[in-house]
């Protein structure tokens, strides 16, 4: 059986001020009527053998996330963090939580999912996901490799190394490298972006954890030995979760990993980690300008411009992200469009 793993803790500050502390990315509707979790469930629709997903989240987001399921008349077992402790705890839980609660004898296989991400060809993403599932059966820890464009600094890279059956043995992880290191990746024609999704066993997985990341498997399968169910919601035992150390998984595993497999991706694959990936989702008009809402732009160019309740004009400008919302105004130069998460740490601060 294959179990998702949804993972949805994340804040999504770079999409300030339409992604808040209290309602972040993954629960937004942003690019049609679904939002980007439910259509990271969605995708999944036609895969055989899937299990019930498992959704890691933040306590503060449970009754975000139960509904969402509910809408789109789909059931999952809902793990709440007390905190986060970024990803390769949060897989952690899964993977304790699956074995746990699994009555076949066989661990099963988790897919691990971003809610943050968006897929033009479903079919092909579904067609990944097959070629994985026999590496990981034999105890592979398989990531998925988008074939790059750009230096992009904000993903990780995977050197592939030899052919195996539908993919490549993983030669090297590095995740998220300086600006430098990223073009000369590119320039090399042998490294994928890693895209953040991965399938693997549920014991391989903590197996790898318990050689690389010891701590984080102790604190987290004491976290969930000590769980407590709550309406539909399973609770991390706060004490023993909130002492594990915070790592996501590409540093604490994928990059110490002999083990890792590369499956390609190519299927229209998009992070929607800030504003400007909005732009990159191929809606933009004749001026170059992706709007959503009331908005009236004139000699404008090459800008991010939405709007929630109210008018937006503008006259005159070129490369801005625009975003007002009823109660917060974002104006920002698109080529800082990275930088956006620095207004959510200023108001923290100040708060
Ligand atoms: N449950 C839980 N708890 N989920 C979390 C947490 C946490 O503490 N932190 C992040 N997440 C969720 C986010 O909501 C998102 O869906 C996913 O985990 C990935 O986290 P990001 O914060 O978006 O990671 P990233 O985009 O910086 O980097 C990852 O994804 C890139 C591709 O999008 C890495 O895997 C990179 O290597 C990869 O290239
Ligand atoms: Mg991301």
């Amino acid at each position: 059986v294959i179990r998702p793993v949804i993972l949805c803790g994340g804040s999504g500050t770079r999409l300030w001020p339409l992604s808040r502390t209290h309602y972040p990315k993954q629960f937004l509707r942003l690019v049609d009527d679904f939002s980007l979790l439910q259509n990271t469930v969605r995708r999944l629709d036609g895969i055989a053998g899937l299990g019930g997903a498992i959704a890691v989240a933040n306590e503060n987001h449970r009754f975000l996330v139960a509904e969402q399921f509910f809408e789109i008349g789909q059931k999952a077992d809902i793990l709440l963090e007390p905190a986060a402790r970024n990803t390769a705890p949060a897989v952690a839980a899964a993977a304790v939580h699956a074995i746990g609660s699994g009555t076949q004898q066989d661990p099963p296989l988790l897919l691990v999912l971003p809610s943050d991400h968006v897929i033009a060809n479903v079919a092909a993403f579904q067609e990944a996901v097959r070629a994985a599932i026999p590496h990981a059966d034999a105890g592979a820890l398989v990531t998925f490799g988008v074939v790059p464009d750009r230096a992009e600094t904000g993903y990780g890279y995977i050197r592939r190394g030899e052919a195996v059956a539908g993919g490549y043995a993983l030669d090297r992880f590095v995740e998220k490298p300086d600006g430098e290191t990223a073009q000369r990746y590119l320039d090399s024609g042998d490294y994928f972006w890693n895209s953040g999704m991965f399938l693997f066993r549920a014991d391989t997985y903590l197996d790898a954890l318990e050689r690389y990341a010891p701590q984080i498997r102790e604190c987290v399968t004491a976290a969930v030995a000590s769980d407590r169910c709550d309406l539909d919601f399973v609770r991390l035992d706060h004490a023993a979760f909130v002492a594990s150390p915070s790592k996501s998984i590409d540093y604490a595993v994928m990059e110490k990993t002999d083990r890792g497999v590369v499956i390609p991706l190519d299927v229209g694959w998009n992070d929607i980690g800030a504003w400007d990936a909005m732009a990159a989702l191929g809606q933009a008009d004749d001026n170059g300008n992706t709007q959503r809402g009331d908005v009236l732009s004139i000699d404008t160019r090459n800008s991010i411009l939405l709007s929630e309740g109210q008018l937006l004009a503008t006259v005159g400008v070129s490369e801005l992200i625009v975003v007002a919302t009823p109660d917060a105004v974002l104006v920002a130069d698109k080529s800082k469009a990275q930088e956006v998460k620095a207004v959510v740490e200023e108001l923290k601060r100040s708060a």
